[in-house]
């Protein structure tokens, strides 16, 4: 199945950004050849195009009609049968393999890549279970290669910089309560939102609902916002609301599309912070959009699921009594938000600075999501704790 990339678009742009070999273009290797992966390989395209850096891109999926049309799109692609096959040649320092299919095969194929001695940068959620995500991190120690999650869209955003530096100066006093909740009626993924891939709404596949689709952009900009190194859930709940959409009825559908949960943050500095966390794709109140963080001295509320538009942030305080709010926008010059994980990944496998959500960081951030699940179930307070990298 192996094709001659001579003269390609894809070899005829050298690296230089990462330098990480002057002489050998970077490869790339794509498991999972549907929506997301066709969204990588854009990126990929641009970077080169760009002459930012080359990539050689190899792709393969179990389903060989979404290699050959994967193909089509980005005809440089070089398409193997299988993983094993794409993974057979020896690996160099600075080989990548995106994992771009459903959630229930992300640890496998991460694995595998890992042993192959590839870094790995894998779809979100990053696992289906908190065993599967410690198994990649002792992969990834064991290979000393990186373990990266795509969770990183909506990283490095400049109002999420400005909050920062609000919380690191101290203008807000001691904080007291963060609300993090992002609800919309009709956004279920595989129902509204690429209704075609219904795995989405089965948990064996999917490994569940909107805290598995969404949850892991909302942690890890959370995370990157208050930098936590223990989470514990208090309480937390999940539920199905009813919406009979066609594509609804039709499939088998076990996933929430409504999840609350009563976090507390572990600080640096040893205080604690009670966070209300909140996310649907569907469900029958208002939608409703809040992310504030209130102190004795003032709060702040900011936009940190910004698409490429300026982001709003809205300071409150207090001046002689009267309460008082000054709105500011921050415009966004950070990468598409589609570009940015292979964008920051290939940055860390270069050794360079980067937002790249890696290594303990990417296993902690997930296990939050996990302990929000297993607190729903068995209704037990849970705790995570970030661990040190080795
Ligand atoms: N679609 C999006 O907008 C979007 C956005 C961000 C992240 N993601 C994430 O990307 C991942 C993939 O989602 P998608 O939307 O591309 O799904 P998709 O249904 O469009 O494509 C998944 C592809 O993976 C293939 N596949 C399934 N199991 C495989 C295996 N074991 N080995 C090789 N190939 C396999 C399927 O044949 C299919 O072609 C998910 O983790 C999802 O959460 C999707």
């Amino acid at each position: 199945m192996r094709r001659s990339l001579k003269g390609t678009r894809f070899l005829t742009t050298r690296l230089t950004r990462t330098g990480v070999n002057p002489t050998m273009v970077q490869r790339i290797y794509m498991v999972g050849a549907g929506a997301i992966a066709r969204l990588h390989a854009k990126a990929i395209c641009k970077e080169a195009e760009e002459g930012q850096a080359a990539a050689e891109l190899h792709v393969t999926d179990s389903n060989p009609a979404a290699v050959a049309d994967f193909v089509r799109q980005f005809p440089e692609a070089v398409p193997h049968g299988d993983l094993e096959t794409m993974l057979a040649e020896p690996a160099r320092d600075d080989d990548i393999v995106i994992v771009a299919t459903p959630p229930v095969a992300h640890a496998e194929i991460a694995c595998r890549a890992l042993a192959s001695g590839r870094h790995a940068l894998c779809e979100k959620p990053l696992a289906v279970s908190r065993e599967e995500a410690a198994r990649m991190l002792s992969a990834a120690r064991k290979a000393n290669r990186l373990l990266g999650c795509c969770s990183s869209r909506f990283a490095g955003l400049p109002t999420t910089g400005r909050v920062k530096e609000l919380l690191a100066r101290g203008e807000l006093g001691r904080i007291y309560q963060m609300s993090w909740i992002q609800r919309r009626r009709r956004a279920r993924s595989g129902v509204e939102y690429q209704p075609e891939s219904r795995w989405f709404l089965r948990r064996e596949i999917s490994g569940g609902g909107t805290l598995m689709d969404w949850g892991p952009y909302d942690i890890a900009a959370m995370a990157e916002t208050l930098q936590p190194v223990r989470v514990d859930v208090l309480h937390a709940w999940t539920a199905n609301p009813r919406a009979d959409h066609p594509v609804a009825l039709a499939a088998p559908f076990d996933v929430e599309q409504h999840v609350g949960a009563l976090l507390q943050f572990h600080l640096a500095d040893g205080s604690r912070l009670p966070v209300r966390y909140e996310r649907a794709a569907c469900c029958h109140g208002e939608e409703r959009t809040v992310t504030e963080i209130e102190g004795t001295e003032g709060g702040v509320s900011w936009d940190w699921l910004v698409f490429g538009e300026d982001g709003e942030l809205i300071r409150f305080g207090d001046e002689g009594g009267e309460p008082v709010r000054e709105t500011s926008r921050l415009a966004d010059a950070t990468p598409d938000m589609m570009d940015k994980p292979i964008v920051y990944f290939r940055r860390a496998v270069a050794g360079l600075p980067s937002r790249a959500i890696v290594g303990e960081q990417a296993v902690f951030n997930f296990g939050i999501l996990a302990a929000i699940y297993d607190c729903a179930r068995t209704g037990e307070a849970q705790s995570v704790e970030l661990e040190e990298p080795r």
